[in-house]
């Protein structure tokens, strides 16, 4: 029986190796594997032994190249099942696409959280705010008249030794600088700027050259509160920082006001707060002093108010009960993720 064209011989040899090529290049399992190889492979009616039966149907004349196509077809799909087995037993994906399995359980992603003393930093400031104090900011590196001329530190005052403090050199005849010892600086710096009434809260780094220990290290932080109202006076100044206490650290804070001396306050006081029976120094408060008030050019005939510094990484340490403020700059994440950034701002 030779009834079959030796062109539709070659076309049907074209189509099974295409359909065996898109087939065997996407498998995926052993399971689609095995199918494909009954498919096209299989001994008694896989697509090549049936293509195989038509070659007996080709011309006499024919059968040389029929045969030579055919047999190159056949290497071609058994090559081609053997890629696509070696893919699979390699575990790859078929294709260049990577499959998603959308339904896999996701990797749980590491989640940063603010610094401890950042988050104090802002509830100090969100608390201030409630109680109508601006959030201002002041620069690092300071000159010397808002670092302490215009606070009524005059030039032989202790507090200016270069042992106390990082000064800068800076080109010669010109003043120098300094890293900013207190955040005081940004109480002038504002009052130059403004007219009363004000009431600017700033929060900050200071630098001083301490030796570190659990309670010192060269730079820290301060809270800076001021507040220039007509007929401040000490009691207003108390009950500020009560509120400010009771809100950060819940509760019934007690304040302590102690006879101290800033030359920037009159009358000035140590401020120590209690809670939960234990009583903390946390910074020095009082009223502006009038030489103050016309260093930036207020009247202090007519002008009053109250200023107050507190470190924050005392608030700090007392609200977290740390024991060391070290552990704040450290960087270790084992001591720094214990702090909840939960429901903060
Ligand atoms: N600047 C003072 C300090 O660093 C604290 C302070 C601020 C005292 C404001 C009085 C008023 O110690």
């Amino acid at each position: 029986m030779t009834n079959l064209p030796l062109d539709a011989f070659t076309a049907e040899l074209q189509r099974l190796h295409a359909e065996a090529g898109q087939v065997l290049t996407a498998v995926a399992d052993d399971t689609a594997l095995e199918l494909a190889r009954v498919t096209f492979l299989g001994a008694k009616s896989g697509r090549i032994r049936q293509v195989q039966k038509g070659l007996g149907q080709v011309a006499k004349e024919d059968k040389p190249a029929a045969g030579r196509q055919f047999n190159a077809v056949k290497t071609a799909v058994e090559e081609l099942f053997a890629d696509a087995q070696q893919r699979i037993d390699a575990g790859a994906s078929p294709g260049a696409v990577e499959a998603v399995d959308v339904s896999l359980p996701g990797t749980p992603l590491r989640l940063g959280r603010v610094h401890p003393l950042t988050q104090t930093i802002r509830r100090v400031a969100a608390i201030m705010g409630y109680l109508g104090f601006e959030v201002v900011e002041g620069p690092e590196v300071e000159d010397q008249w808002h670092n302490f001329e215009a606070l009524a530190i005059p030039a032989e005052h202790p507090a200016r030794d270069p042992l106390d403090n990082f000064y800068i050199s800076v080109a010669q005849a010109a003043e120098p600088l300094l890293l900013r010892s207190q955040t005081s600086t940004v109480q002038i710096r504002v009052m130059e700027q403004r007219e009363p009434p004000l009431r600017i809260v700033s929060l900050g780094r200071v630098y001083r050259p301490d030796t570190a220990d659990a309670t010192h290290y060269p730079m820290f932080h301060q809270v800076e509160g001021l507040l220039i109202e007509p007929g401040t006076t000490m009691a207003h100044l108390k009950s500020v920082l009560r509120s400010f206490a009771s809100s950060f650290l819940g509760g019934d804070v007690h304040v302590r006001f102690r006879p101290s001396f800033f030359p920037f306050t009159e009358p000035s006081v140590e401020v120590d707060m209690e809670w939960n029976g234990r009583w903390i120094e946390m910074g020095g408060a009082g009223m502006v002093d009038p030489a103050v008030l016309e260093a930036v050019g207020y009247d202090p005939d007519v002008v009053s108010g109250f200023a107050f510094g507190l470190g924050v990484e005392r608030i700090a340490a007392r609200r977290f009960g740390v024991a060391d403020i070290r552990d704040f700059y450290r960087n270790d994440v084992r001591f720094l993720e214990q702090f909840s950034d939960r429901g903060q701002v």
